[in-house]
């Protein structure tokens, strides 16, 4: 089995390469790549690229070929963060602490930059070293990312979640909502790491699976801390959800169901690393970690 890394590992890896992705700009006018760097540079748990490499090195594949890949997925998060907040979606003023991309670099540039880093993260994926040593895994990863990360994945999503403002979806709507808004990039992160290390189906099925899972936990908890998030710890607006009567758990089934709901998520999530065996343990601790977190 390769080498195993810490969370604070990862994300230094992560964070050191995150910007090298980001081109610069060729006509003097700069405001939309450094938009981009901003939005980027400005923090973030990393949570999916961490995902994508721990499922690639549990796999057998190599971790460093993977990071393109991973930077690629989290362009395309934090594109969705940005148009997230721009004020015709939730209009948030605060993001990773700092100000959100609109509010410090102007709505039209902030939507601009949320359309550079996602058309870059495919650029990103055709120039890596994966995808030219293996075409055909290259041309997977692009059809992948492009099916959740559109409109029968997160844009669907978001879709579902903006129809929903100021009425009473229901359980199975909500559950139709975050499977694609949130669970859609998280799964991502399983298929793309699997498929950096080619992993076999059965695996792959185990890495989906858990992301299925802890994605859906992952939305309810970000429900919770809107309703009960320390907003500094949080980086970014608590009640947010309230003030634009989003649908969400947590007006469905108050805060004590939803904590039970992610709780149960969590523990079908750990059940499906069974086939990783000792290996397992990162995902593990990660996905009991997500569940208890502040931010
Ligand atoms: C926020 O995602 C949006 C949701 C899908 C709930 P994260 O909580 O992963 O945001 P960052 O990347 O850490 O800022
Ligand atoms: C956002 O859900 C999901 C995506 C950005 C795709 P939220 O709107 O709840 O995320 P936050 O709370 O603003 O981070
Ligand atoms: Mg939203
Ligand atoms: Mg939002
Ligand atoms: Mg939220």
């Amino acid at each position: 089995m390769k080498k195993a890394y810490s969370f604070k590992e990862y994300i230094s890896i992560i964070n050191s390469k995150l910007d090298s992705f980001i081109p610069g700009c060729s006509y003097g006018e700069p405001v939309v790549c450094d938009a981009m760097k901003y939005s980027l540079g400005i923090g973030g748990k990393r949570i999916r690229p961490v995902l994508l490499l721990e499922f690639c090195r549990v796999c057998g594949g190599d971790v460093e070929k993977a990071l393109p890949f991973a930077a690629a997925l989290e362009m395309i998060h934090t594109y969705s963060l940005i148009h997230d907040d721009l004020p015709c979606m939730d209009n948030d003023d605060m993001r990773r602490g700092m100000p959100s991309c609109h509010v410090k670099f102007g709505e039209e540039y902030a939507l601009l930059a949320g359309d550079g880093l996602l058309t870059r993260a495919f650029g990103v994926i055709a120039e890596s070293e994966l995808a030219n040593e293996n075409p055909l895994c290259g041309i997977e990863a692009v059809r992948l990312l492009s099916e959740l990360a559109g409109v029968n994945g997160m844009i669907g999503g978001q879709t579902v979640d903006l129809k929903n403002e100021g009425r009473k979806a229901s359980l199975e709507t909500l559950e139709i909502m975050d499977r694609l808004k949130t669970g859609a990039l998280i799964v991502s992160a399983a298929r793309l790491g699997c498929l950096a290390a080619a992993a076999d189906e059965e695996k792959t099925a185990a890495a989906v699976t858990f992301c299925e899972k802890i994605g859906h936990a992952f939305q309810i908890v970000d429900d919770i801390l809107d309703v009960v998030g320390d907003e500094k710890q949080l980086g970014k607006p608590i009640g947010s959800d309230g003030e634009s009567e989003k649908s969400t758990y947590v007006s469905l089934l108050g805060l004590e169901k939803s904590r039970e709901y992610a709780g149960r998520l969590t523990n079908e999530a750990v059940a499906a690393l069974g086939i990783f065996g000792e290996d397992g343990a990162f995902l593990k601790e990660l996905a009991l970690m997500l569940i208890e977190r502040k931010n």
